[in-house]
């Protein structure tokens, strides 16, 4: 069985009380079995998140961090900083990462890297932009990504990988992918995974669905059989709607 996963990303939200109430609230919420939930709050409230949900089953996540081991990096964070307050996870490749920090995927190769290289765990983001569906190079668009992007590790180090296809055109604007082309997009990813690793890497890595998720339509999206769950960004900022979304897998 894959992991279920749901993973609630920030972004830029929330002030110091705000993540305090917002964590105490994800607190008072019945966990679901086999379903990994992960939060990932702004770096500067990242320590505080982690010392708060230590007895808790929710993970705490960096949303970034750089591909250096240290040096001279103004603003930036690096893997080792993240290990030493207990963060084992980012999510790399985020779609405004790519769009207002100029993030590659030969640049995001390289965090791959150093995050494997830390023992860390990846939420890897990618999804083409509007145009590239509309022009019907979505597929290709997306096999270029992960190709440049994470094809140049081992196999085994897909255990340490979380994919998560968010389509640009439906992140933060209330437009989601039909449940039909998330379920095609991560099938195509799937045997994407297996021509290149092979199926069993295919059937074990966990695909999550990105872009105006809901407690209205997250039943339906989780419940295609290449949706593994889910990275929540709008939505993931209420406890309710979030834990919504956990319970709808
Ligand atoms: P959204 O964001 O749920 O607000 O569309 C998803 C994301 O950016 O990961």
């Amino acid at each position: 069985m894959r992991a279920k996963v749901v993973a609630g990303n920030w972004k830029m939200n929330n002030d110091q009380a705000a993540t305090v109430a917002l964590i105490d609230a994800l607190k008072t919420k019945p966990s679901k079995a086999e379903v990994s939930v992960k939060i990932a709050p702004a770096t500067v409230h990242l320590a505080q998140a982690v010392e708060a949900l230590r007895d808790s089953s929710i993970e705490v996540m960096a949303q970034n961090m750089h591909a250096a081991e240290n040096g001279a990096f103004t603003g930036e964070v690096s893997a080792q900083m993240l290990k030493s307050i207990g963060v084992t996870t980012t999510i790399l490749g985020h779609s405004e990462r790519r769009a207002y920090f100029n993030e590659t995927d030969a640049a995001l190769s390289q965090k791959v890297n150093t995050a494997l290289g830390h023992d860390m765990e990846v939420v890897f983001c990618f999804g083409e932009e509007l145009e590239d569906r509309q022009s019907e190079k979505h597929f290709e668009v997306v096999k270029q990504q992960l190709q440049d992007g994470l094809f140049h590790i081992d196999a085994a180090a897909w255990d340490k990988i979380i994919l998560a296809y968010e389509p640009v055109w439906a992140i933060g604007t209330g437009e989601t992918a039909s449940p039909a082309q998330a379920q095609e997009m991560h099938a195509f990813i799937r045997q994407t995974l297996s021509d290149h690793y092979g199926q069993p890497v295919a059937d074990k890595v966990a695909i999550l669905y990105g872009g105006s998720v809901k407690p209205s339509n997250a039943k339906e999206i989780f419940s295609k059989p290449d949706v593994d769950g889910g990275l929540i960004g709008g939505a993931s900022l209420d406890a309710d709607d979030f834990f919504a979304i956990v319970h709808a897998i």
